[in-house]
């Protein structure tokens, strides 16, 4: 039963805003630039703008359009599109468990990057230098008024809905995230010594492209456009009929990208300006330890050109654009399973947002106390040939591991089982140009053979 009151968004702009707020989260802003500038520069980028023109927005566009079509969320998409055949409730569930635990380390990262700036904030930037502050940091009992101010933020947002909550978030964040994001970029070009950065960034070295190299392109592609994820699924089924879905899937990628390489003028002259004998093949690949450790004292580098309050205040502007990235991405997933909720079992969104909030908030709590306060969590399990905290457990399976199996599963769900004919006139629908397009051919080609093929073969590789 299709309620007819489903909520939608509002216009074009919110609902790209939104999407593209989903998207732009912390790998875009510190994961994508330095993997880009460590993997070949130039050479990287295009493999990177190949893999997201190619298969991810084939595969976003696929999610949008099951979404729309069956005006549901993932768990209940696959419900309604599975004709009872219940090993399709395995993706439906999948879809829903993967954002959930993604919703709940990323509420932990979230919370450390809101510390940050409330640390730097209150003038702690020169301590943030010393080998200890990030440890110590992780530990503090501080965090768990932390952890109740984000999840405020995050709930009041989505108790207002899609029109006046997400789409009005977006409205407001995305806009300053950008703004803010080139006025850092124009100042750090500004510094001496920034030009090494650019080139480091820039200059291509296709002999750096490796398998292992390609293999990650094609993970960060899917996990930065906030694919396998439900999101887009969830966020499709409040899209209007008569907007157009490969428009819109083509312009929240550009943007995506626009501002992952936009990052990466930002960062990577920093590094320079600031620290010119660093090694870039040094840096670490995790976002985590470059945001909490690294650029920490670049930042506090730049109080010999600019004074402790200069080098302060662009951290701290570095620091809310990481945190209104963050806010649009966590605001979209915890949506997913909360949608699902509403959907599943229609309850109001107040009552979903409560049950749905208070189950993550509390696995959550696990993964902050994962670094030393609770014993169990830290020592969690064992793989890999290391004691591993529930923290990374859930990092590895939900962030690492299964976002490109979901991907190649709704790929096949879409094509095989909800049929292109039915992919097709929903696509078609607010774009009537579609209709026998090339994109059209490519992607009915693209959809059923080789991107599920390529996702789970980067799936095992992962493995
Ligand atoms: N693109 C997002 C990011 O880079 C992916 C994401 C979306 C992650 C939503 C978590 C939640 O951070």
């Amino acid at each position: 039963m299709v309620s007819t009151s489903r909520e939608q968004f509002g216009s074009k702009l919110g609902f790209i805003l939104a999407a593209a707020g989903s998207a732009v989260g912390i790998g875009n802003l510190v994961g994508f630039p330095v993997n880009a500038a460590k993997n070949g520069g130039a050479a990287f980028l295009i493999l990177y703008a190949i893999f997201v023109f190619a298969i991810c927005v084939p595969v976003m566009m696929a999610e949008l359009a099951a979404g729309r079509a069956s005006q549901r969320g993932p768990f209940g998409c696959y419900r309604h599109f599975a004709d009872a055949k219940p090993w399709w409730h395995i993706g439906g569930l999948l879809a829903v468990i993967t954002p959930f635990m993604i919703a709940v380390f990323y509420l932990v990262l979230t919370v450390w990057i809101f510390g940050y700036l409330a640390a730097i904030v209150s003038g702690n930037l020169s301590a943030m230098s010393d080998a200890s502050f990030f440890g110590d940091f992780i530990n503090g009992k501080i965090l768990f008024l932390y952890v109740v101010f984000v999840a405020a933020f995050v709930g009041v947002t989505l108790h207002f809905g899609v029109q006046k909550g997400i789409e009005r978030g977006a409205k407001i964040m995305m806009p300053t995230l950008f703004f803010m994001l080139i006025a850092l970029v124009v100042f750090i070009l500004f510094q001496e010594g920034a030009g090494a950065g650019v080139k480091y960034y820039l200059i291509p070295d296709f002999s750096k492209l490796t398998t292992e190299v390609v293999n990650g392109a094609m993970s960060q592609a899917f996990f930065s456009l906030s694919l396998g994820m439900g999101i887009m699924i969830t966020y499709g089924s409040y899209m209007d009929k008569r907007e157009s879905i490969p428009g819109s899937a083509r312009l929240v990628a550009l943007a995506d990208t626009t501002v992952a390489f936009t990052a990466g003028l930002l960062v990577l002259p920093a590094i320079f300006a600031f620290n010119p004998n660093t090694n870039p093949d040094d840096l670490s690949s995790s976002s985590v330890s470059l945001i909490f450790t690294f650029l920490p004292k670049i930042f506090l580098a730049m109080q010999a050109a600019i004074g402790y309050f200069g080098a302060s205040l662009v951290a701290a502007l570095f620091f809310l654009l990481v945190l209104f990235a963050a806010l649009t991405s966590l605001i979209s997933i915890i949506e997913v399973p909360v949608c699902a909720a509403m959907d599943q079992f229609c309850i109001t969104r107040n009552k979903a947002l409560l049950v749905v909030g208070i189950a993550i908030i509390i696995t959550s709590l696990a993964c902050v106390v994962s670094f030393g306060m609770v014993p169990f969590f830290t020592e969690f399990t064992q793989y890999g040939g290391g004691v591993k905290s529930f923290f990374d457990l859930v990092i590895d399976v939900f962030y690492d591991t299964i976002l490109p199996l979901n991907g190649a599963l709704i790929c096949i769900f879409v094509v095989y089982q909800w049929k292109k004919h039915n992919l097709d006139s929903e696509l078609e629908q607010g774009d009537p140009e579609y209709k026998s397009s090339i994109m059209e051919r490519y992607i009915n080609f693209a959809l059923g053979t080789f991107i599920p093929a390529i996702l789970v073969l980067v799936f095992i590789n992962t493995v």
